[in-house]
């Protein structure tokens, strides 16, 4: 089983911020990110992993983000740990592929191979008015300049050989030229001579992470992802989701084990199921009903949902389609879907998505988050978990402490890191270096 340590704000709880388990360092303070990433690296995590959304949501009245940038957040956690890996977002719609290849591959040497890309497309239309005003770029068009995107950062860093590097002193050569090649493309998106100015990345490309779950995000996902973060509410849609992509990998000539799936879960464990479920009860009566309206409605693209009452029963008609959303479409799907299902009050609605923004929430005792994650995994819903603590650092510090030793006296979870790089982690393979040009 891979556990992945998601870090957000003071947990993924709307109200972790204002909850007594929840750190009081500054959420600008970069000891409060070192701090989670040692804990999650001395419990032998696979790796951690830091979300970015370029743009300033409107409720920061009412909630925190991360606001350390995550790219140069990276660069210090690779010189404070040791064996974890570190994983960022990064989007293909508002960054230049030739500069994101030089800082994913400068962290993969700084790091000595530990680093992973979580691929967005950015889904916000915040992020939109931030870079160069031209507003929100299609669900459609996203997806096809990050198609021509990964050919360039893929020909970047693959620009040069392993062995591009001689530093012959006695001889006089650096480099052997014939080693390093250009990558020359011209798409309709992006003109890219290259090479790389760096040498290739110790793991020969990072370890890249996608986490779309739309159907063009699937695609996209079976051809390039090596790990896929996702959110469900329920286990048989997380089920339906893993033998979909598994299946889908290998129409593009790829082996199911070669792409991991790690649903999102955000465990509230208590002692007792009644002390888990009063943890639970304490957060959502810190949360604010009309905070979680608008993040809906930001995921809907902007919809109002203004006239919405909050206790009557919702029906899959009070939403728009999420097929015409260009915003995060296939959370809508997943919000619309259990609305479908179960037909929530509004208030219930937003008290589930408070938990973990539609991630999967659970609360019982460790005995019963490790069965739940058994489960998962021996039933094919999942290759392991990105873990969405509701409070940090409370809830991670109890779950290592309680189900950490659960899943290892089941054989479920390492006991000692074997190797050193994040491929080695995930027993992912390491691109073949490119022949001499
Ligand atoms: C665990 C997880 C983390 C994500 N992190 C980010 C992120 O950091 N930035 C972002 O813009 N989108 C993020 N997303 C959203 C997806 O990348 C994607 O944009 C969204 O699901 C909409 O695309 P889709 O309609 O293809 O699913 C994340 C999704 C998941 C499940």
């Amino acid at each position: 089983m891979h556990l992945n340590l998601f870090i957000q704000s003071r947990g993924h709880h709307e109200a972790s911020w204002r909850h007594p388990g929840s750190s009081r360092l500054p959420l600008t303070d970069i000891r409060y990110t070192i701090e989670l990433a040692r804990k999650a690296e001395a419990a032998l995590f696979d790796s951690i992993f830091l979300a970015d959304v370029l743009g300033l949501w409107n409720d920061v009245e009412k909630t925190p983000f991360n606001w350390l940038e995550p790219i140069t957040t990276l660069g210090a956690l690779a010189t404070t740990t040791e064996r974890i890996g570190l994983i960022a977002t990064a989007s293909t719609t508002y960054t230049e592929p030739y500069n994101l290849a030089r800082q994913f591959a400068s962290l993969d040497h700084i790091s000595n191979g530990r680093i992973g890309w979580n691929i967005v497309t950015t889904w916000s239309p915040q992020a939109g008015s931030n870079f160069g005003g031209i507003g929100q770029v299609s669900h459609a068009d996203r997806y096809e300049r990050a198609e021509e995107y990964m050919a360039v950062v893929k020909g970047l860093w693959d620009s040069w050989a392993d062995d591009a590097v001689l530093d012959d002193r006695e001889g006089g050569r650096y480099a052997d030229p014939k080693r390093v090649k250009r990558v020359d493309h011209v798409g309709p998106h992006y003109q890219v001579a290259g090479p790389l100015n760096m040498p290739r990345p110790p793991q020969g490309r990072p370890v890249l992470v996608q986490a779309g779950s739309s159907d063009t995000g699937k695609r996209f996902a079976a051809r390039h992802a090596e790990a896929v973060f996702t959110a469900h509410l329920e286990m048989a849609t997380a089920k339906a989701f893993y033998a979909d992509l598994k299946s889908l990998v290998g129409e593009y000539g790829r082996q199911p084990k070669d792409v991991l799936i790690l649903p999102g879960f955000s465990p509230i464990i208590g002692s007792t199921e009644a002390e888990a479920k009063r943890y639970g009860d304490e957060l959502n009566a810190l949360t604010d009903v009309e905070i979680g309206r608008q993040r809906m409605s930001l995921r809907f693209g902007g919809h109002d949902f203004s006239h919405l009452p909050l206790d009557t029963p919702l029906s899959a008609d009070d939403f728009p389609d999420p097929r015409d959303n260009d915003a995060s479409r296939s959370r809508t799907e997943v919000i619309v879907g259990f609305v479908r299902q179960e037909r929530p009050t509004l208030r219930q609605l937003l008290a589930k998505l408070a938990g973990a923004r539609g991630h999967f929430v659970f609360e019982g005792t460790p005995e019963q988050v490790a069965d739940l994650m058994e489960d998962w995994v021996r039933d094919g819903a999942a290759d392991g978990f990105n873990l969405m603590p509701p409070v940090l650092p409370d809830m991670l510090d109890v779950f290592i402490a309680e189900v950490v030793p659960l899943l290892r006296r089941r054989g479920l979870f390492r006991t000692s890191y074997e190797g050193r790089t994040l491929r080695s982690h995930l027993g992912l393979s390491r691109p073949a270096s490119p022949p001499a040009a």
